[in-house]
């Protein structure tokens, strides 16, 4: 079969994968409980009243023109990391198109199933069992936004990650990432008191290595062509359940950032010949008199 824009790959290639598979193994034990809202995914659950407002709202500041009702309707947004769906769902219902994607089947089983709840989320949301690279590589597609929550911790690559969202990103599209800092603070509270003694989350789903400080996050966007629009800290509240936004990056924090624009096209009159373009300025008032090489 001839390549053509739908079918044709992207030149990328790569011998090693941003997925990391102790990482998988960890996902995989528990691909059938992310829609129990009291179990090991609850914190992702109630995370959701914080970041679904954050996405939903700053693409809205950035656009002039939604629906009431499906106010992300005509944006195509690619949930990398979805899991079992708990952010897609969400996005699908404010209008979005979303492609979901994970390296782990059964999360991919588990969120299709759940997705088949609800009719309106059928035809608004697609998951696949794949990873960013493979997405790269497989396809020419490009998407408006891409979210990855609470994953950049867990990739063996951060920096291949980081240039797979420029390579499927729009120019101008929104990156949305939520991740943990590497911080004293963050090995207290995340790893000793959050995974060994309070069992928010289990034991060993994060490794305090890779925790990801802001500022060298900020440095690999900046390098892969994003510009950072935002930053803000998140804060856990065991005790309620809850999430708020904090000052304090010193823990868990949420990112926008916006891929740099295309280049400027040469306008018309850049690429005529000096004699035309002298032509043109001459012309360009007069209804009907422009050349059809200067538009
Ligand atoms: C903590 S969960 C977050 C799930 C979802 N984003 C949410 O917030 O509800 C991390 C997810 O990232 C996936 N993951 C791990 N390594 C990945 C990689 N290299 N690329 C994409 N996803 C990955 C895991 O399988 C898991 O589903």
């Amino acid at each position: 079969m001839k390549s053509n824009i739908f079918t044709a790959k992207r030149p990328f290639s790569t011998s090693h994968s941003s997925v990391d598979s102790e990482e998988i193994k960890k996902f995989q034990l528990l691909a059938h409980k992310w829609w129990d809202e009291e179990g090991e995914y609850a914190a992702l659950h109630s995370m959701n009243d914080i970041r679904v407002p954050f996405i939903r709202d700053t693409l809205l500041s950035m656009s002039s023109n939604y629906q009431l009702g499906n106010p992300l309707s005509g944006i195509k947004i690619l949930d990398v990391g979805c899991g079992g769906g708990l952010l897609s769902e969400p996005l699908g219902r404010l209008g979005a198109s979303v492609t979901g994607i994970d390296p782990v089947e059964d999360n991919i089983r588990t969120a299709d199933r759940h997705k088949s709840f609800d009719p309106v989320l059928a035809e608004r949301i697609q998951y696949k069992s794949s990873s960013l690279e493979e997405i790269v590589e497989d396809s020419m597609e490009t998407f408006d936004v891409i979210v990855a929550s609470e994953v950049v911790e867990h990739v063996a690559d951060l920096e291949m990650f980081i240039k797979c969202c420029s390579q499927v990103l729009k120019p101008e599209g929104s990156l949305f990432i939520t991740t943990i800092n590497k911080t004293q603070l963050s090995y207290v509270l995340g790893i000793v008191v959050a995974e060994k003694i309070m069992g928010i989350v289990p034991e060993g789903t994060h490794e305090w290595e890779k925790f990801v400080p802001p500022e060298e996050l900020e440095r690999l966007l900046e390098s892969n062509g994003f510009s950072v629009r935002s930053m803000k800290g998140m804060l856990y509240n065991p005790l309620s359940g809850s999430w708020s936004w904090v000052q304090s990056t010193s823990l868990n924090y949420a990112l926008h950032a916006v891929r740099a624009g295309a280049p400027p096209q040469p306008h018309a009159t850049d690429t005529l010949p000096e004699t035309d373009v002298q032509q043109h300025s001459a012309t360009a008032g007069t209804a009907g008199t422009v050349p059809d090489s200067a538009v």
